[in-house]
């Protein structure tokens, strides 16, 4: 008999998630929260400057696995959403064994791209300029007049194909063919065993944004880590129901996860909580590196995702997702599931719109200046520190 070992880490004991609550409410006490080390240095390059852009695409997208969708937005086989990823335009298609694949959406014919859509279902890729087609394995399937073109060995006219998996109810690539991928391994035992244990594949995507800003993505990528904003740019919304500058994270390295206190639990701060549940008082949020904000609300998931633009390092895509559980898998019918969704994505965007986005695009704007003087982030900026800590890990690993 085979002797397993058990997991290290544990997700959640209770003991550890009250221990977890018990330092927020001591932050809250003593006006504290916990932190980096150190105070780090900040230059407008880092926003601004094409050669870093290169080694992002190259150093980051180009080598580790990123989230491009949820499993549910391509549900069967032929279904399919296009990406744009900093190094290749993609297409992720649903296989028919249930798996899933993805490929550089470009002909192996003169290069048209094969779907222009940015979701869609089909049987084959159909190429529109001469109609060249491709299995959704992207197998080529045939040349038309074929016996004028000439010999090519069909078999070596696939489509390349960019590494993908699906784990946690997400689909991961990373952006070059040729890479190996392992989520689980890139995750890290914590975060993998996190990540499994909120069911997310259990879940749907109700909706997937997608909007191009004119702002560096790790601007974008650091105003969804950033605690200390909120009573600042969120006075009206955010601001009203979570407590600024307060949060006790856990660091795994090249992700991490932290918890923040909603305003409600201020009757807890001269009374013991004791054994009581304590999920609405918080609000759990991951930095899933390289490049997404993944919130657990008590009923639902949020994923934020930023990417660099192809060859702007002033432009990003953002992507939102509010991936609740299935209708059947709540008390609600169909119509009052879609308004309860659809309202919480208004809200989500409108803030992110009204309040967000204008700052972010006003910092890039500035940093554009030739003579910006350096520019800090605090201690206190812990999840934003810890993200910069290892997209420069990254790129640093690579320059040796
Ligand atoms: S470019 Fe696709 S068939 Fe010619
Ligand atoms: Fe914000």
């Amino acid at each position: 008999m085979t002797e397993t070992t058990p997991s290290k880490f544990i997700s959640d004991t209770p003991e550890r998630r009250n221990d977890r609550i018990r330092r927020v409410i001591t932050h809250l006490k003593d006006g504290t929260t916990d932190s980096y080390d150190e105070i780090s240095t900040i230059s407008a390059t880092e926003y601004t400057d094409p050669a870093l852009a290169v080694a992002e695409r190259e150093f980051v997208f180009g080598a580790v696995p990123s989230i491009v969708a949820h499993g549910s937005e391509i549900p069967t086989p032929g279904k399919f959403v296009t990406v744009e990823m900093p190094r290749n335009k993609i297409i992720v298609v649903r296989q028919k064994d249930g798996s899933v694949k993805a490929f550089v959406n470009a002909c192996r014919h003169r290069g048209a791209m094969l779907e222009t859509a940015k979701s869609g279902h089909c049987r084959i890729f159909s190429c529109p300029y001469h109609r060249w087609s491709y299995d959704t394995d992207g197998s080529l399937r045939t040349i038309t007049r074929g016996d004028t073109f000439g010999d090519l060995d069909q078999t070596d006219l696939s489509l390349a194909e960019i590494p993908c998996e699906e784990r946690h109810g997400f689909v991961w690539v990373i952006d070059r063919v040729g890479a190996t991928i392992d989520v689980a391994g890139w995750l890290g035992e914590e975060m993998d065993t996190i990540l499994a244990s909120y069911d997310m594949d259990r879940y749907t995507c109700f909706r997937a944004g997608s909007f191009t800003e004119p702002v560096n993505w790790k601007l974008m990528q650091d105003a969804f880590l950033d605690g200390y904003h909120i009573q600042y740019a969120h006075p009206n919304t955010a601001g009203k129901y979570i407590h600024t500058n307060v949060s006790v994270l856990e660091d795994f390295g090249r992700h991490c996860r932290w918890i923040k206190p909603r305003k409600s639990i201020d009757r807890w701060i001269d009374e013991d909580p004791a054994d009581r549940p304590m999920d609405k008082y918080l609000i759990e949020t991951h930095f899933l590196g390289p490049n997404s904000t993944l919130l657990k609300q008590p009923d639902h998931i949020e994923l934020l995702t930023f990417r660099p633009h192809p060859t702007d390092p002033g432009q990003s895509i953002f992507e939102m997702r509010v991936i609740p559980p299935k209708v059947e898998d709540t008390d609600l019918d169909e119509e009052k599931w879609t308004a309860l969704w659809e309202k919480n994505w208004d809200i989500l965007l409108r803030v992110l719109h009204a309040e967000d986005f204008p700052i972010m695009r006003g910092i890039q704007a500035a940093m554009q200046s030739g003579d910006v003087a350096p520019m800090y982030l605090g201690k206190n900026e812990l999840a934003n520190q810890i993200f910069r800590r290892e997209l420069f890990a990254l790129l640093e690993k690579d320059s040796q």
